[in-house]
This record gives C-alpha cells, structure tokens and sequence, in this order.
C-alpha cells in the first residue's frame, strides 16, 4: 500500500481498483493515504487555507430531493428569503473580516424575481468590494441565467453531481431532476466562463467504492476547478433519512470515507480548490474541518448566518455551529488552523490555480 501511495503522491494516475483500494484504507494506512495528500497540497498551494463567507440566504425550493431537509415536500420548514440588505450585511461583514470571497447559497427557484435578485445582490457586493470573490450555488439554472449572473459579477459556481451514477441519481431524485441535465448544467457554466465546482455526497445508502471511484474519474474528466464534497447525513423528515437513518458507527465510517475521497481528490486532481465540508464537522463538530485540511482541503466555509436563519436551513439533522457567534467562531477557527500548521490567506479571493492554468 506505501508503494501505491508513493506513485501517486508523485504524480502517477490510479487506475479504477487503485483508487477503490485507497477508498477503502483504515487506521493507520488511512493516515498514510491523508498525509501523502496533505503533502501535495502544501507542495502546490502552499500552506494557506482559503475562508469563503457562507450566506444561505433563501430555503424557498421547487426541488424535492428525496435525501434534503428544504425539500419543497417539507411543510415543517419556515422558508425564508433574506432581503437584499440583509444579504449585503452578511457579505460585509465577510469582507470587514478579510474573507477573500462569499458563497451565495440558496434553494432552486427559477422565476423572474429570483434571477434578477441574484444577479442584483452580486452586483451590489461587487460595489461593497470589487476584489471580493463571489461563488453562487442556486442549483439548475438555464444557460442564459447563468450567463446574466456571471455577467453581474459572480466568478464562480458550485453545483453538485451529487452522484456520477445515473442509476442512484434518479432514485435519490424526484422525477423532474433528471441526471443528463444536471450534466448539461455544468457544461452550460462552463460556457458562461464561470470557474466550474461540483462534488458528491459520500456514503449515500446504495452507492458503492466503486461508485465513489468513478466520482473522482469524474471529476477528472469533467476538468472541474473546485470540489465540494461531504459525507451523506439523514435528515428525520426525508423519505430517504426516514428509511435509512444514521447511527454513530454508520457516521464514522462514512467521515472515514470522506476523509479518503479528499485525499484521493488532491492526489488525482492537484491543483483544484477542495471545500472541507460544513458536514464533516457535523459528524467530528471539533475537528471535522480540520480532519479535511488535515486529508488535503484547502478550503473552508463558514457560515455567516443567524441562528435562526441557519436552524431553517438545516440540509441534515445535527447542523453544526447554529448557535455560535461569528465572531468567536472566527477566531477559534484561525486557532484550531495554526495549531496544524495552516494560515488563512485573508484577503486573498483565492482563485484555483486549476483554473488559473486552464485559461
Ligand atoms: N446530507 C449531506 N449533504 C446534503 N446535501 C443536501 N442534503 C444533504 C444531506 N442530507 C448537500 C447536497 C447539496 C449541498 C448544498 O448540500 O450535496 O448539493
């Protein structure tokens, strides 16, 4: 196994049962794979962590993912939609802080009022700072949408596979998301000129190592800029979290597991940008994020919001941080990423040198 972590540490391409066999690693051959990854990464990017301010700023959904707390099936949930100040406030408070970007988080929607409110809260951001990197993640849009909010300002965007495998696609999904278009998507952004994200969930009930595998071969082929990707949480009201719900051993292995796709990611694909996902700290709250920096990530986001704001916007059960205040988070964040070794690139927007090289 050291053998194979070597190769590719050095730069040598897995071949499908390669990667399934560094999927499956434990204990401490796990740490080996995380340390080969983390190595990569602080050979090509340095040892700087990049912060994006998280603004989950509407839970209104026409989508019905079977696995999605905001599901628009879910009559539990208050939806919400921030006004535009309020939206900018959050960004502000980024850019005071020296985020280098903010991500723009909300369900999908795709009326009129929708599309030019996105498009006028990143024009208004990109008057607050012109230097602020802006990422949306507001789902399937069409190409001309996604052209008139690159056109506003927004650099990047991040829109999830979910799963490359077509099959568990559609059986996770309501009917009316269907997997080629979700494809088409992604090529739509990447004809808008926007610097292209996706990922997957991990350990979602059904998929396999071999599924997982063909994820990363995805992400490869694809030629994808950033990747987002964290382990699958059942959420008590999802037809899907009701049938399979999570027990603490199911979550470990799955943290594992994501664990391992980040570090495989970094080792494949080098010099993308690697979100270390908010549901890795939903699983470890303490270290969570720190584990995916420790496995290769070199990217975190946290969440601006409200308490209340964030408890309506609850993907999962058990979201982590809903009560804690921005301020103190912040600064424990920036001590929890020093004691490993990692600084936060403030101010810097952080565009992925994948990205860089591609143009
Ligand atoms: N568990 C983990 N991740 C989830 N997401 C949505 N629901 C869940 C869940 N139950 C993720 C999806 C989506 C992103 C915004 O949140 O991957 O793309």
């Amino acid at each position: 196994m050291e053998k194979l972590i070597e190769k590719i540490e050095k730069g040598a391409m897995p071949a499908h049962d390669e990667i399934v066999q560094l999927l499956a690693l434990q204990g401490e051959n796990a740490l080996l794979l995380h340390r080969a990854a983390r190595r990569v990464k602080r050979g090509i990017l340095g040892d700087k962590v990049f912060l994006r301010g998280l603004i989950e700023f509407s839970n209104v959904c026409r989508c019905d993912c079977l696995y999605c707390g905001i599901r628009k099936s879910n009559a539990k949930v208050a939806r919400y939609t921030l006004s535009d100040a309020e939206i900018l406030e959050e960004a502000r408070f980024a850019i005071d802080h020296g985020y280098g970007a903010v991500v723009l988080q909300s369900g999908e929607r795709d009326d009129d009022d929708f599309v030019k409110k996105v498009a006028k809260i990143v024009s208004g951001i990109k008057k607050i700072s012109a230097d602020v990197g802006i990422t949306l993640s507001c789902g399937e849009e069409t190409f001309d949408t996604y052209r008139l909010w690159r056109d506003a300002g927004a650099e990047r965007y991040l829109l999830r596979i979910e799963t490359a495998n077509e099959t568990l696609f559609q059986q996770i999904h309501d009917a009316k998301s269907i997997y080629e278009r979700r494809r088409q998507a992604l090529d739509d952004l990447r004809k808008a000129n926007f610097t292209v994200g996706s990922g997957v969930m991990i350990g979602i009930p059904g998929q396999t190592l071999d599924d997982l595998a063909a994820d990363l071969e995805f992400f490869r082929d694809q030629d994808l800029d950033m990747i987002g990707m964290g382990p699958f949480l059942a959420h008590g009201d999802t037809p899907l979290g009701k049938r399979f719900p999570d027990t603490e051993e199911i979550k470990q292995k799955r943290l594992l597991l994501a664990l391992n796709m980040i570090a495989v990611t970094r080792l494949m694909l080098r010099d993308v940008n690697i979100a270390a996902a908010t549901s890795l700290q939903a699983i470890s709250p303490v270290d969570g994020r720190q584990r995916g920096i420790l496995a290769g990530a070199n990217v975190i986001m946290p969440n601006l919001g409200e308490a209340a704001q964030k408890r309506n916007y609850r993907l999962y059960d058990n979201k982590p941080g809903i009560d804690e205040n921005a301020e103190k988070a912040w600064r424990e964040l920036e001590n929890s990423l020093r004691e490993i070794g990692e600084n936060i690139a403030y101010r810097e927007s952080g565009t992925p040198l994948h990205y860089l090289k591609r143009q």
